[in-house]
């Protein structure tokens, strides 16, 4: 059973989103439009109680979803520049929100991260040992991710949330600069390390569904399995563009044109896949969402 606190499974569904000019708020109220889902994006700022409050009471929604964050831009460096807007935003706006939403009853889908893990002994790099949800965040190498780590430890606590952890999220759009594929396609040089991502085109229209079910509690939300960068940019030659190339660097290059670490990690994506036995490896995902469609587009 979920957290039907609310009585929401009897009520026709009616979905209040944050995050309207967001890359996955957008892409979520489009996937609500096309399976005729009755929503509204809400216009209070997270940070600030009473705006929520008002947007609850005038949506009167029976789900919430958080896709409002900071994520910093270019990057996550800003994060470690701009430290106090991020705790707006990331720790008080979401604790704020999780609030709200428990005191109404209310299921909170809250999209968060899963770069608060890094590969470690217990969980070395190419074992296929991935971190599970239960697991404690070891990397805090960001203040990014540090915040998400603390914040997702404090929403443990409120059985009204669903913490999905995502991690370096593609979707069929290259066009788009905050696409992981697109990203690695346009830099100098890349690191290559396999990591999990998610797939947005399978995996939020499976955050709906969840809401659907009142799903609650932390999930890897991450397509099983790793790929690496060369990987995927060996499929983006294959698919795209054979006279693609790029060139690598090591992590120790890297670190001399980035602030902060990034995480790289493997996540357990065995509790979705046991709810959603549908669920695709991270390659066949690649394929079948992003490369197979796009090739068509093209034409290539
Ligand atoms: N993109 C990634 O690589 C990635 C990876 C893992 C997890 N995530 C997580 O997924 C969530 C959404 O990411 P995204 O890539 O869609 O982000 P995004 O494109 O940067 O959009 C962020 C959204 O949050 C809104 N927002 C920021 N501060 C707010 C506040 N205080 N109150 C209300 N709204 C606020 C922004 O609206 P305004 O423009 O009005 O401020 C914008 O609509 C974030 O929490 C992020 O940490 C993202």
């Amino acid at each position: 059973m979920g957290y039907p606190a609310n009585g929401a499974a009897d009520k026709p569904l009616k979905f209040l989103i944050y995050g309207r000019t967001g890359w996955i708020g957008g892409l979520l109220g489009e996937l609500c439009r096309a399976q005729s889902i009755d929503f509204e994006y809400g216009s209070g700022r997270l940070e600030n109680r009473s705006s929520l409050e008002a947007d609850i009471a005038a949506v009167a929604p029976t789900h919430v979803f958080n896709a409002a964050g900071v994520t910093g831009r270019p990057n996550v460096d800003w994060c470690e520049s701009h430290k106090v807007e991020t705790i707006r935003t990331n720790v008080v706006g979401t604790l704020t929100l999780a609030d709200v939403c428990r005191e109404r009853g209310l299921v909170l889908i809250n999209y968060a991260t899963g770069c608060i893990f890094e590969y470690d002994q217990a969980h070395p790099l190419g074992s296929g040992i991935g971190f599970k949800e239960e697991d404690t965040p070891n990397f805090v190498g960001s203040f990014y991710s540090k915040t998400k780590a603390m914040v997702e430890e404090l929403l443990k606590n409120y059985e009204n949330v669903c913490t999905l952890r995502v991690r370096m999220p593609i979707s069929s759009d290259l066009s788009n600069p905050r696409n992981f594929i697109t990203k690695i396609t346009r830099y100098e040089k890349v690191v290559n390390i396999p990591n999990s991502m998610t797939i947005l085109d399978e995996l939020l229209p499976i955050s709906i569904e969840m809401a659907k079910r009142n799903l609650t509690g932390i999930w890897n939300f991450t397509n099983p399995g790793v790929v690496s960068h060369n990987e995927i940019l060996e499929m983006y030659k294959e698919f795209m563009d054979p006279h693609f190339s790029w060139k690598n660097f090591t992590l120790e290059e890297q670190a001399k044109v980035i602030v902060a670490p990034r995480s790289n990690n493997e996540l357990d994506a065995s509790k979705l896949k046991k709810e959603f036995p549908e669920l695709m490896s991270i390659k066949e995902s690649l394929v079948k969402y992003v490369f197979e469609p796009n090739k068509k587009k093209t034409g290539a």
